[in-house]
């Protein structure tokens, strides 16, 4: 099953009959989550986004169905409703895979390596962008920086952390994928279906044993910064992966690492600085002729 890339419920120029409706006893369960959720906001249309996570969670993509749901319950047009679903990229308009696999692309994790491993993915996998593997189990896509810069590459699959990738760990990540193994994020809580990850974005708590507590926190590079604005002494050294290391192993705290490493990446903070300086010591600019 390699997935089209023609979009539901874009029919240019042409008027479109009623989108189908749930049968009735998922709208009565879907409306009993629905009316929790706005029950959350002063004003109800301000519950569109996690409503639109639900039916997601439902169908395991945005349909057209599930907007006209999203409208009736909060009074709105169903083209309202579609412009927030088309404006955010998390919200898929088209059947995919129990598990997006999203490559950032974006400049410093394309330089770093991203653009490598998604054209490596690209052929392991057969798929192109936005295409699911034939067991219906893979969904590939580039995705943006998601803030996780001082990690890269990154991976997310579904939206969970996998630090400092090679295409040779990327690629055995999807394989564990494809495989069901059990395969646990850099950071964050282990993996669970995209249609699963939708119902815990859409507000739910999430109920499997001990995957809150498996959250975590922040990795260590992130943390750098502060540790610096507290006073405590920079790293001692900066560790360069890129020197010496297999490029078929993946860097610190990868994808088959249940413990995330406490090493530092090589981006973290520069090791030469005004302090460790003085001929170029920080401060504000001399004006010409101070
Ligand atoms: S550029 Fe990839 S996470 Fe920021």
């Amino acid at each position: 099953m390699t997935t089209s890339s023609s979009e539901q419920g874009v029919s240019l120029g042409m008027p479109q009959l009623p989108a189908p409706a749930y049968p009735d006893d998922v709208r009565a369960r879907l409306e009993a989550d629905g009316r929790e959720i706005i029950a959350r906001y002063p004003d109800s249309r301000s519950a569109l986004l996690p409503l639109l996570h639900l039916v997601q969670a439902e169908e395991g993509h945005v349909t057209r169905t599930g907007q006209q749901f999203c409208a009736e319950l909060l009074d709105l047009t169903t083209a309202e409703v579609a412009a927030v679903v088309t404006f955010y990229t998390m919200y898929r308009r088209r059947p995919s895979g129990d598990y997006q696999v999203g490559v950032c692309t974006n400049t410093l994790c394309a330089v770093m390596g991203g653009d490598a491993i998604f054209e490596e993915l690209q052929e392991h996998l057969g798929v192109g962008n936005g295409e699911t593997t034939g067991d219906g189990k893979v969904t590939l896509e580039h995705i943006e920086c998601n803030a996780a810069c001082d990690f890269a590459p990154v991976v997310m699959v579904n939206w969970e952390f996998f630090d400092n990738q090679t295409p040779a760990s990327a690629k055995r990540l999807v394989d564990d994928l494809r495989a069901g193994a059990d395969v646990r994020p850099t950071r964050g809580a282990r993996l669970c279906t995209f249609k699963d990850t939708a119902r815990i974005l859409a507000g739910f708590p999430d109920e499997r044993p001990g995957a809150v507590e498996e959250s975590g926190g922040a990795g260590p590079a992130s943390l750098v910064g502060l540790r610096l604005a507290k006073g405590e002494t920079a790293p001692a050294r900066v560790v360069h992966p890129r020197a010496g290391r297999p490029q078929d192993e993946p860097r610190d705290g990868a994808a088959h690492d249940p413990s995330p490493s406490e090493h530092l990446s090589s981006h973290d903070a520069p090791q030469d600085t005004s302090a460790s300086d003085p001929a170029h010591p920080a401060g504000p600019a001399a004006e010409e002729g101070e």
